[in-house]
Parts: C-alpha cells; structure tokens; sequence
C-alpha cells in the first residue's frame, strides 16, 4: 500500500465572526470542574444548546435559555447528535502514524524493530510533510482539537508538523524530540546543536497561531546528563514551554534507566535533577511507579499522561489510577500513537473504563470522569483550562459535534434514550471516528465529517 489517500483540508471560518451569534442546538455535555473532586460537575442535557460569539462561549444551557438570551441567532437544529468540547490528547508521536497496529512487541523490542526505524524515515524533509498531513488528519477526523505531540528527531521535520498544524487550524504544543545515545546513530544530536535547533524552532512556532513549544527529551534511557541540562536551560530561559517524556512503562526499560543513572533515587529524580518537573510537565505512562514518586509528582503539580490502549497493546501494565488520584496526581490521557492503537480519545476514555475495572484497586470510572479526562483534565495538564476544555461562557468555541452514522450500533442505541448519562456512555463506548461530523476551533470548522 503505497498510496497518500489523505482527504483535502476543509478548514473554513464559519461566516458568523463579528458580533453575530450561532446558537447549536443539540445533546450537549461538558464537565466545568474536576468530575472526581466534584462528583455532581457533569452538564448533561438532551435538549441543550451552545452559543457561539466571537469563536467564544457566549452560553451553554438548556435550549429555551439559550434561545431567550439570543433570540435574533441563527439556529442550527443538530438534534439526533451530541456536542462535546473538543477532545484533548497529551500523548501522541507524530512520526508513528503508519506503524500503527504493530502489535505483539514489548516497549524496548517495539522500539528497536519497528518505531525507531520508522523514526528514521523522517530524515527526510519531504517525506515528513506528507506524514504530517496523514497525522494532523488522523487528529482532527477524531475531534482532538488540542495535543501535545512528540515531533521528530529531527528539525524540519518537526517544522513540518507544526506547519502542518498551523494550516489545518489545530491546536498543538510539540517539539524536537531529543535524544544523544542508545537509539540509533541517525537519530542522536549532541546536546549543542539540540539546544541551538530548539532555540529556532521556539523563535519560529513558539505562541504563533494556536502552537506553542513543548521541551522533550524521548526518555531518561536516550538522554545524557547534558542533554538533560540543555532541556533545563531551555525551560529556563522560557518559563511558558511545556515539558514532556516518558516515565516508568515498562519494568526493563526503569530497570536500564537505574543502571545509567546509579545515584538517582529513581527514575522521577533522574529529571528532578534538573529541575525539569513542575506545573509544565507532562508524563506519559508511570506504570510501574512508587509511593515516593506519586508524593513527589503531586507536589510538583505535574500530570500524567495515562494512555491505556498502549499500556494495553505493549503490554506495559494496568495503570494505577486509584493510586494517582489518592496521591492527588492530576491525569489525563493520551493516545501514544504508534504504540497506541488508534487516535481516538473517546476510545481512550473506554479502555481506560475497562482496564480500571481490572485494576489491583478497582474502580468503576463514571461517564462523567471518562469525559473529564477526555477533555478537561487535557486542559489543566496543559495549563489551558482558562481557555479551553469545558463550555464555561467566555472560553474559546473548540467543540465536536457527534452524530452516528445511520445503521451503526451507536445511531440505534441513542434513537431509544432520552436519557443524558445513557447518551453520553454510549458516544464513550461506540463513538468513532466515523462519528465525528463536525469539529470547531475557536468556532472555525476545522473538519466536516459526513454530509
Ligand atoms: N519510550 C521512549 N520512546 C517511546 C515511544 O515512542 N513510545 C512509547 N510508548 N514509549 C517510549
Ligand atoms: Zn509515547
């Protein structure tokens, strides 16, 4: 299979900009607080609306509310859908898209065979322009409107993403992913021309259009002492980036970390050292963490990146979210595509139900947590909640709209309920990408599903 098949952008800015007001009518959810401190935080309404002014908030309540409140707005009856705040993915590698489904290997064994080569392949400029659209299309046809993503090892290509992210309107926090050791050759810069490489790519996305830049060395495993110290200068000298990479997976790679780190306490305090964790880093996985850490990373205000499918598909472990949330652990999730099996966070929030259920502390996650962390939670790991992530009036206008196609399982089960939570568990359990029908970003449609 060696054909690009990747739909053309059909980016347009709804012509309601200015001071006119759009008024969705359809089932609309959304969760303004943290559903496991404040249990009863789910807005959940079948005949609700969302108006738009501006690409903002400008209400969100049941429809006769919001028809009262703006009463010369365009209505576009969606009924028979649901719109949900745009879904927000904290884990994603943009050169992965094509080794999807490579199941059957472990962490370091997928590395070695299938994700570093493939990794590789992004040495080349051209190549990484035409992958970019493959995978800013995988995120916008699943309604991710925001990600931060692991770009490439190497600078045009991660350019490439960011412009591939820019033209299609997405929001994206991503970066050079870093590395000097144990990968492969190609894949190594030395920590001088990583540092000079990020300062550039920092200079040219940094804060324009919806991107800003994300500090990231791969993991702990590929990174010297003083890449790690170019990652805290970095973040120094711009306190705004965000900082993302691994942790804690998989028992043989936390094993290899402990051999090439021997005076650290322990994988969290090998980026402790250097200061790299705080209210700005992200975490994919901790799997395989300890009391200490979860302590530490809770008074850090760090985030985890919790990824269930490739917990799941790597056989890395079951996440000990009970564990987290005790702690006072802020988590979200994220997708780890091409470790993951797919860019949907909706089906993210539904392994992350099942596996919970499973789980040494089991718990059953309510359809409102599965929608926090799918939206809200991604927000506050980002430190964007002020922005995006729940339909409180005034935030931006990211928003999908879900609507089954007819004849799928999910159009029969939402024809025979009125009722809310049953709604919204169902769009959990059977919602698709051929669901997604309509995905806005500060009120621009930035993918149109089916007709
Ligand atoms: N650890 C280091 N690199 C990777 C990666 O690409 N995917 C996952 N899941 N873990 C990693
Ligand atoms: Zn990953």
């Amino acid at each position: 299979m060696t054909t690009a098949t990747v739909p053309r952008v059909r980016t347009k800015t709804i012509a309601m900009r200015g001071d006119s007001v759009e008024i969705l009518r359809a089932a609309v959810f959304h969760t303004p607080k943290n559903t496991f401190e404040y249990p009863e935080a789910l807005f959940a309404i079948t005949d609700g609306a969302v108006a738009i002014k501006s690409g903002r908030i400008a209400a969100c309540d049941d429809y006769i509310a919001v028809r009262a409140l703006f009463p010369d707005a365009v209505v576009r009856d969606l009924r028979g859908g649901c719109i949900l705040p745009g879904l927000i993915d904290t884990h994603v590698h943009f050169p992965q898209v094509r080794i999807t489904g490579s199941l059957g290997h472990s962490l370091l064994d997928w590395l070695d065979a299938v994700a570093l080569p493939e990794e590789a392949a992004m040495a080349d400029p051209d190549h990484a322009r035409v992958v970019a659209r493959e995978f800013t299309h995988g995120l916008a046809s699943h309604g991710t409107t925001t990600s931060l993503v692991f770009g490439a090892h190497f600078a045009d290509a991660t350019a490439a993403l960011f412009e591939a992210a820019k033209h299609r309107g997405l929001r994206v926090v991503a970066g050079l992913v870093l590395s000097d050791r144990l990968l492969r050759p190609e894949l190594h810069q030395t920590p001088d021309v990583a540092f000079r490489a990020c300062r550039n790519l920092i200079e040219n996305f940094h804060g324009r259009s919806r991107l800003q830049y994300a500090v990231i060395p791969r993991f702990a495993f590929s990174a010297s002492e003083p890449m790690l110290e170019v990652c805290q200068s970095l973040l120094r000298e711009e306190p705004s980036l965000i900082f993302t990479t691994h942790i804690n997976e998989n028992p043989d790679e936390i094993a290899q970390v402990a051999g090439l780190f021997p005076a650290a306490e322990d994988y969290l305090a090998v980026y402790e050292k250097y200061d790299l964790i705080g209210r700005h880093s992200v975490l994919a996985h901790n799997v395989h963490t300890t009391d200490s850490q979860l302590q530490r990373l809770s008074a850090h205000g760090a985030s985890i990146a919790h990824c269930p499918c490739s917990n799941g598909a790597l056989g890395s472990g079951i996440f000990p979210l009970t564990r987290h949330l005790d702690a006072g652990v802020r988590v979200a999730l994220g997708t780890d595509i091409g470790g993951g099996t797919g860019f949907g966070i909706l089906k993210e929030a539904l392994q992350a139900h099942l596996m919970q259920r499973l789980a040494a502390q089991p718990r059953v996650l309510s359809p409102a947590e599965m929608l926090y962390l799918a939206t809200r939670a991604g927000a506050e790991a980002l430190s964007m909640e002020t922005e995006i992530g729940d339909f409180t009036v005034g935030k931006a206008a990211d928003l999908i709209f879900v609507k089954p196609p007819a004849g799928s399982t999910l159009h029969t089960v939402l024809a025979h309920t009125e009722d809310p939570e049953r709604i919204l568990g169902a769009v959990l359990t059977l919602g698709d990408q051929d669901s997604i029908c309509e995905v806005r970003i500060e009120g621009d449609l930035i993918y149109e599903g089916r007709p």
